[in-house]
């Protein structure tokens, strides 16, 4: 079984501020730091520092080249299929606060030039069976889904960042569908403070996938056919959530690929994330299996579940 992330790739470029800028106002930001990021990237690095073996597919900038494929390549990404262009690279603009609140401002670049002669070629190195990992920050998508489900792909489907596009992509084909309130209430028109009717009324009109809701430091909610199971985020000193999710997609997908039970993936993955939002920056704040592990056992062994 192969597994591929087709996502986006993206230099993050993060400012440490005092507060959130305001309509109308100049504010001079504390620190900048850049960072490997794009929801695509994350999960990929999610994946591989989990355990799993995974190809990322997606189109990068010469302009951020070197940072992006670099951080892949590093973590031991396979990058052969990833397309480079003379296009300016997506970017993200990123105000973090002391808190560890963030806000992110998206330029898709070349993202956006995901085209479906690309998607045929990238496919054709998978097959029945391979797992296929999607998030909401590229072009061609809806095509993307129906080749690889008419391939026998597996589809995951991480419906982020919540905008109109994700109303009309053809979600009766996803496997495992992983979103956060936010996206949930975008997808049925229901309060994200509800997160149990949010759950019920996926799981009814997409029975046939499994549903995770996260729920941040509310923890994370799993709807499979008649079970629904939850879990509680663990505690954290929490510095910067920025692919938080994503940290918990690549856990969450690593285990249940592992055929673990639910439980055990939702736990694991949760784990994963606390540790993400204690750190700074995205892919550089994904912890590697061995400190989950031990935080776990940590957590164990004080008889904490
Ligand atoms: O999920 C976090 C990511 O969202 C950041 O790395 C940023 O690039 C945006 O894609």
């Amino acid at each position: 079984m192969r597994v591929l992330v087709f996502g986006s790739l993206n230099a993050d470029h993060v400012y440490l501020v005092d507060h959130f800028l305001q309509p109308g106002e100049t504010l001079s930001s504390e620190d900048l730091q850049f960072f490997p990021g794009g929801k695509g990237l994350n999960q990929a690095i999610a994946l591989k520092k989990s355990g799993a073996d995974v190809s990322m597919a997606g189109c990068v900038g010469k302009d951020s080249e070197a940072l992006l494929l670099g951080a892949l390549k590093e973590t031991g990404v396979d990058i052969s299929l990833v397309r480079v262009s003379e296009a300016p690279s997506g970017h993200a603009i990123i105000q973090n606060t002391k808190d560890g609140e963030n806000n992110i401002l998206l330029f898709g670049g070349t993202n956006q030039m995901i085209d479906e002669a690309y998607a045929d070629e990238v496919l054709t190195h998978f097959q029945t069976g391979d797992v296929l990992i999607l998030q909401n920050e590229i072009s061609a998508l809806p095509y993307i889904m129906e080749k690889a489900h008419e391939k026998g792909m597996d589809i995951v489907l991480n419906p982020s960042p919540a905008d109109e596009k994700i109303l009309k992509l053809p979600l009766h084909l996803v496997d495992i569908l992983i979103l956060n309130e936010v996206e949930g209430e975008a997808l049925t028109g229901i309060s994200k403070d509800q997160p149990e009717s949010i759950l019920t009324s996926l799981h009814e009109t997409y029975p046939q996938a499994k549903i995770i809701l996260t729920l941040g430091e509310r923890g994370a909610m799993c709807a499979q056919g008649v079970q629904t199971l939850s879990c509680p985020a663990f505690p954290a000193k929490v510095v910067d959530t920025t692919a938080a999710g994503d940290t918990f997609t690549g856990y969450f997908i690593t285990e249940i690929m592992a055929e673990k039970a639910v439980e055990e993936a939702l736990k694991t993955a949760s784990m994963a994330a606390s540790l993400a939002v204690s750190r700074k920056g995205a892919s550089v704040s994904v912890p590697f299996r061995d400190e989950v592990e031990e935080a776990l056992k940590k957590i164990i062994d004080q008889g904490g579940f």
